[in-house]
Parts: structure tokens; sequence; C-alpha cells
């Protein structure tokens, strides 16, 4: 069977439910401020795992360039790189979206750029999440006209409610419901980006 078509049976069947197993307690407390966690730890390692096989196989024989999204994807990044076994590099790209603290807007500006050039290259974009897919479309343009042999990619979350444009996107780690989460990477006023585990802020 094909990988990616492999690949988007698992993700059907990663929509998540709330971890509730022993082995899905978290190790470290639970913040105060921060609700329900989402994603474990055991559960984030093992899907991230699963990614990384299936970017292997479909990457064979080539060396993907991981463009990864500044700041939030940089700990997803890191360990999802530390599973794939073809020959891969890594870059990274910041940009800020224009918008409430909760909402973006689809203006994007560019902080930090790629080092190098990707014309030829095959370029897989690693983002935490994409909510109304607003910042990724900029991206996917913006880097598209560069001139890549190939671009995909390879989110951890995915809140498919909150969307607001149809995109492509070929590896997706969870479907999550629409809330805000924190952890992973992903912050809330820069803070809880270190919790090792994906969990829903509080609602005040
Ligand atoms: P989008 O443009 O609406 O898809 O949102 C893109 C960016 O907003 C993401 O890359 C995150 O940086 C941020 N974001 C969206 N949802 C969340 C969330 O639930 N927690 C933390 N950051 C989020
Ligand atoms: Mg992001």
């Amino acid at each position: 069977m094909r990988a990616e078509v492999r690949l988007q049976q698992v993700a059907a069947q990663h929509t998540v439910a709330p971890a509730h197993g022993e082995a899905d307690r978290p190790k470290v407390p639970v913040p105060p401020g921060v609700g329900e966690v989402l994603v474990s730890e055991q559960a984030l390692r093992a899907r991230v795992r699963e990614l990384g096989e299936a970017i292997s196989e479909d990457y064979e024989g080539r060396t993907p360039l991981l463009v990864g999204v500044l700041k939030g994807a940089v700990f997803f990044l890191s360990d999802l790189m530390r599973e794939i076994e073809v020959p891969v590099e890594v870059d990274f790209m910041a940009v800020a979206s224009y918008g409430s603290a909760t909402d973006s807007s689809g203006v994007v500006r560019i902080l930090k750029d790629l080092e190098e050039a990707i014309e030829g290259r095959d370029v897989l974009i690693v983002e935490d999440v994409v909510d109304s897919g607003l910042t990724l479309q900029y991206l996917m343009r913006n880097l598209g006209s560069r001139g890549p042999a190939s671009l995909e990619v390879c989110t951890l979350l995915n809140k498919p409610d909150r969307r607001r444009v149809h995109l492509p996107m070929r590896y997706v780690g969870f479907d999550i419901p629409d809330e805000f989460v924190v952890g992973y990477g992903l912050d809330h006023g820069q803070r809880y980006r270190n919790l090792p585990f994906v969990a829903a802020l509080e609602r005040r």
C-alpha cells in the first residue's frame, strides 16, 4: 500500500479524544490556567515516529529540506527529524501574522527568511498547528514561487473546524477540536511551550 494512503488512514484514526489511561497521565504537573491534556507525551512520541516513517518512505532517494516555522514548530521538528531515515536538511522561517492573540488575519510579514535558495529542492514545511490556514496559505504561495521541486506540509496539529481556506496537507499528526491549545512548542503569550504534552488553555 502506498505510504500516503496508509498515512491518511492513520490520520483519520488520530482525531483526538482526551487522554485518560494510566500511561497518559502527565509526568509534570499541569500548571494553573492549563486545562485538559488533549495529546499525551506518549501519544506525541508514537505519532511523531509514524510520521517520520511515512516521510522516510515517501522521500526515499531524495534529500528533503524541512522548513520549520518559528518558534512553535521547533519542538516537533527536532523530534520528527530524528525519526526520519533519509538524509534531511533543516532551515527556519519566522513570520508574524497580524491579528489578535487568538485569531490570525492572513496578513503575514516575514521576520526571518530561509538561509538558502530552495529552487529544485523537495521542501517540507513543518508547522505546529494549522488553524484558519491563512498563515500556511501565505507561506505556501511564497515558497511555491521560488521554484521548489516539490512543496508539502507536515503539521502536528490540525483544527479542521477553524479552516477558512482549502490547503493540501500531506502529513497531519492529530485533528483537534476548536480549542486554543498550549504545550510541545505551542504558546499563549510566549508561555507553556516547554510542557511535554498538548493541553487546552482553560477558558476564563
Ligand atoms: P492560522 O494562520 O490561523 O492557521 O494560525 C497560524 C498560527 O497561529 C499558528 O502557526 C500558531 O502560531 C498560532 N495558533 C493557532 N492556533 C493556536 C493554538 O491553539 N495555540 C497556540 N497557537 C496557535
Ligand atoms: Mg506556527
